[in-house]
């Protein structure tokens, strides 16, 4: 990226992205959140008139994949939605040739969710058109971690009245089923490359081997991960994804990790709460603060949209359209 603009064909994660790629993206996104706040006239812009934009989506999605799509017809592209069950892998096509029939239809853009880790790495190396991983098994889920950039930024710069605010030693405390989680995955590289501190807590089953390595604390203790953090943001329990029990009762996991009106006494006042969702309420978060003044649950799920239209515009107008 010589010039300042935008050069890659693909979103795959936030591994390959430079921290200016990340800013371009988190500035490229207002002007899309102005499109869609507009009281009247009409909610769209040509940006991606006649391309169409496939939703491939192996992997249970609402609001990933509504998120994905309204992006698209905000930028009046034409979308498609495969999902696992309508699409021929249950007649045991390969996912090349479901996407070469896919490109055959003249597809510019395929937003991709699957269950196995580098599946859209592997499409994208093999395939012309422009690949969005929109969540790789465990691996990473780029455009969430974008959004919640974008939203801790937009935060803070209304907080402090600073319209240049960054995140540099912005402190984020990142609590919960760290082990099966994208989110944290994606999240711990996004804000790290933004220079935030970032805190992991969790039960030590649910913390995968070696995640220190990823240049972040880790603890079992809430009290202590909450001290002075700026954002606590709290991850989903996947219960589905546990082949076995891994602590000993949610009671005990509620005693311990849940983040409620108690334990955010351990925050400081302006701390901000967030989740990815879907939420496990009065699981992993009590319903009262994801519901409360500090959460932006919802502000998250708007900003979704704007970070998804930047991303498709960046991708297929290589950011030098306006
Ligand atoms: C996340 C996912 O699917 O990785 N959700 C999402 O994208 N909205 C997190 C989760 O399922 O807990």
């Amino acid at each position: 990226m010589a010039d300042g603009g935008w050069s890659r064909k693909d979103l795959i994660g936030i591994e390959a992205l430079s921290r200016d790629e990340i800013t371009l993206i988190l500035d490229t996104a207002p002007q899309f959140a102005a499109i869609s706040e507009r009281s009247s006239g009409i909610k769209k812009v040509p940006l991606l008139k006649g391309r169409l934009v496939v939703n491939w989506f192996y992997e249970p999605s609402t609001r990933t994949r509504n998120s994905f799509e309204l992006a698209a017809k905000r930028l009046s592209a034409d979308t498609l939605a495969m999902t696992a069950a309508s699409s021929s892998s249950v007649k045991g096509e390969t996912l090349h040739d479901t996407l070469a029939n896919i490109e055959a239809i003249h597809a510019d853009v395929i937003v991709i969710r699957h269950g196995c880790a580098g599946v859209p790495h592997i499409l994208a190396d093999r395939h012309a058109s422009h690949i969005i991983n929109a969540g790789d098994g465990r691996h990473e889920h780029p455009t969430q971690a974008l959004l919640d950039a974008y939203t801790i930024r937009k935060q803070l710069r209304l907080r402090l009245g600073d319209p240049e605010a960054t995140l540099d030693g912005l402190k984020v405390a990142i609590v919960g089923d760290v082990e099966h989680s994208r989110v944290a995955r994606s999240n711990i590289l996004c804000l790290k490359r933004l220079g935030a501190e970032v805190r992991l807590c969790g039960p030590s089953t649910l913390m995968p081997q070696g995640i220190a390595q990823m240049g972040v604390q880790v603890t079992a203790n809430l009290e202590e991960a909450l001290a002075d953090v700026d954002v606590v943001y709290t991850l989903r329990l996947q219960l589905e994804r546990q082949a076995k029990a891994l602590f000993p009762s949610l009671r005990e996991y509620i005693r311990l990790f849940q983040v409620n009106t108690a334990t955010m006494r351990y925050a400081p006042e302006h701390a901000l709460v967030m989740h990815p969702g879907p939420i496990n309420r009065d699981v992993e978060l009590s319903s009262e603060v994801a519901d409360g003044e500090r959460s932006v649950i919802l502000d998250q799920v708007s900003n979704g949209v704007a970070i998804r239209m930047a991303v498709m515009h960046l991708l297929v107008n290589g950011g030098g359209q306006e």
